[in-house]
């Protein structure tokens, strides 16, 4: 029950899916969970069902100056922030020669830039909560190629590397940094995809996880029992990535 507890942490893209599974394991386990998201009657809802030790804040990842008072709110609702899950993200599918580049750079603009901004913003108040864990969710899409989702395989890549340049420039604050990258999950990013339903089948463990089986990696890392890991990529995939 309290694997995280007395850790403030910021979940963001926390109103469904991945997010919200993760707000609600970490608040299980002790946590207090600060939820943003640009869905905000579903995030206010996931809020309110996990009660006093969560707060949703509308925000986007994208907005920089937002990102300060989403720390500031953070650290008054509950201190210091010590943990950020940087969740966000979206996906647009279409073959290179059809992709539009707006539509490219508002890909990299939220899973990349937004991963930055997130990291960036967090820094001071983790030095003040005597260090901290940042979670950045990637993909196999930045361990492999996947075709037609070109911003998004850029975008996850970047954020495996990001991740590892982060883990050395914050480590001599205990800031840890760590990637995770998810094969096919069943949420609503998915749901409706004929590329994940086929996916899964060739893969080891032939079905999409749940959410909450990426929660279990997520509360790991947030928590002190992932103490010497940081600049690491950690894969919960069914083995797709093994062939
Ligand atoms: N579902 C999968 O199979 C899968 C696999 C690998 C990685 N991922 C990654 O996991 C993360 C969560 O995905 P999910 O499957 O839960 O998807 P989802 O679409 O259910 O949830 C994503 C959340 O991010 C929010 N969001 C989007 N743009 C935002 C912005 N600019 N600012 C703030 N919030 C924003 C959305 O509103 C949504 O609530 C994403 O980064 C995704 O790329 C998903």
């Amino acid at each position: 029950m309290d694997r995280v507890s007395g850790k403030t942490v910021i979940v963001t893209g926390g109103a469904r899916g991945m997010g919200a599974a993760f707000a609600r394991k970490l608040a299980s386990q002790g946590a207090s969970v600060v939820i943003t998201d640009v869905l905000t009657e579903e995030g206010k809802g996931v809020a309110a069902e996990i009660g006093e030790r969560a707060v949703f804040l509308p925000h986007d990842v994208t907005d920089e100056s937002a990102w300060e008072s989403v720390v500031s709110e953070a650290e008054r609702a509950f201190g210091p922030v010590s943990g950020l899950v940087n969740n966000a993200g979206i996906v647009h599918v279409d073959p290179i020669e059809r992709l539009a580049e707006a539509d490219y750079r508002k890909v990299i603009d939220v899973n990349q830039v937004g991963v930055f901004l997130g990291m960036k913003a967090v820094v001071s108040s983790m030095r003040r909560a005597g260090g901290g864990s940042i979670v950045n969710i990637s993909s196999i899409g930045g361990i492999i190629g996947l075709p037609n989702i070109l911003g998004y395989v850029a975008s996850k890549w970047a954020v495996r590397g990001m991740s590892k340049a982060a883990a050395q420039e914050f480590g001599a604050d205990g800031i840890r940094v760590n990637s995770v990258h998810p094969g096919v999950v069943a949420t609503e990013m998915t749901a409706t995809s004929e590329r994940s339903n086929s996916m899964v089948h060739d893969q080891p463990l032939p079905r999409a996880a749940t959410p909450e089986e990426l929660a279990n990696v997520v509360l790991f890392l947030i928590s002190d029992e992932s103490a010497f890991c940081t600049g690491a990529e950690f894969v919960a995939d069914g083995g797709y990535t093994t062939k």
